[in-house]
């Protein structure tokens, strides 16, 4: 509750709005498509972050590569508000942020071939039984990861729920995407992953790419 009505001023706050609406994409004209290329200044590799919190990861990747395109997705209405605040004072042209459902956007809206890398770093886990359908990983969305996965592109996923790691690492497993031995960049970067390596908390981190079989 606290921490909605520090939301809840920090929106009130004019300079918040302004800054939050510099980023704020919104999906419009054809309404299961979002062009990188009219979003962006420039036209980059194009890294997408589902799930991205307060973006404590996705600012930090964005000042450290502007020679690449980042898109903060976060479903959460309050949170992609600060998102939007955070992304928007951090007056990035290579940032932007989109409220939406990831799912949508990753299996409806983004044209084959199109992003670079994919972050997921502790999707919800939904931990009752008759909420597993709400967890964004299905053999669907796997499909749909590696559809719009470029040529050699990346995933890079994180849980710290050993149950929900196995089923997605099994799924990815069964993908056309290829386990890959480098570290995975937000493990202990974003809000979560923080948080989860100050108290010594088991982490499940792993990334894949596609490769192309000739
Ligand atoms: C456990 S938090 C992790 C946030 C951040 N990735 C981190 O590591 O600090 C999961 C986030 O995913 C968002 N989320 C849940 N389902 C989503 C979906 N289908 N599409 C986009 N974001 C989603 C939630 O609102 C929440 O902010």
């Amino acid at each position: 509750m606290a921490r909605l009505r520090k939301a809840a001023k920090v929106w009130r706050r004019p300079e918040a709005q302004r800054a939050a609406g510099s980023v704020l994409v919104q999906p419009g004209g054809d309404v299961f498509t979002i062009d990188a290329g009219a979003i962006f200044a420039s036209r980059a590799p194009l890294e997408v972050e589902l799930g991205a919190g307060k973006g404590d990861f996705i600012v930090a990747r964005a000042a450290e590569f502007p020679d690449r395109n980042f898109l903060a997705v976060e479903l959460s209405a309050i949170v992609s508000r600060m998102l939007a605040v955070r992304c928007g004072n951090a007056d990035l042209p290579n940032l932007r942020v989109v409220r939406m459902d990831g799912r949508t956007l990753v299996n409806l809206m983004l044209a084959p071939e199109s992003v670079s890398a994919y972050h997921i770093y502790f999707p919800d886990p939904w931990p009752k039984e008759r909420h597993h359908k709400h967890r964004l990983f299905t053999p669907h969305f796997v499909a749909s990861l590696t559809r719009t996965l470029v040529e050699g592109g990346a995933l890079y996923v994180a849980t710290d729920v050993a149950e929900y790691a196995r089923e997605i690492f099994a799924m990815l497993d069964a993908s056309e995407l290829v386990a890959s031995s480098e570290p995975v960049p937000g493990q202990l970067s974003t809000g979560f992953g923080r948080k989860f390596a100050a108290s010594g908390k088991t982490v499940y981190a792993r990334a894949y790419r596609k490769t192309v079989v000739k």
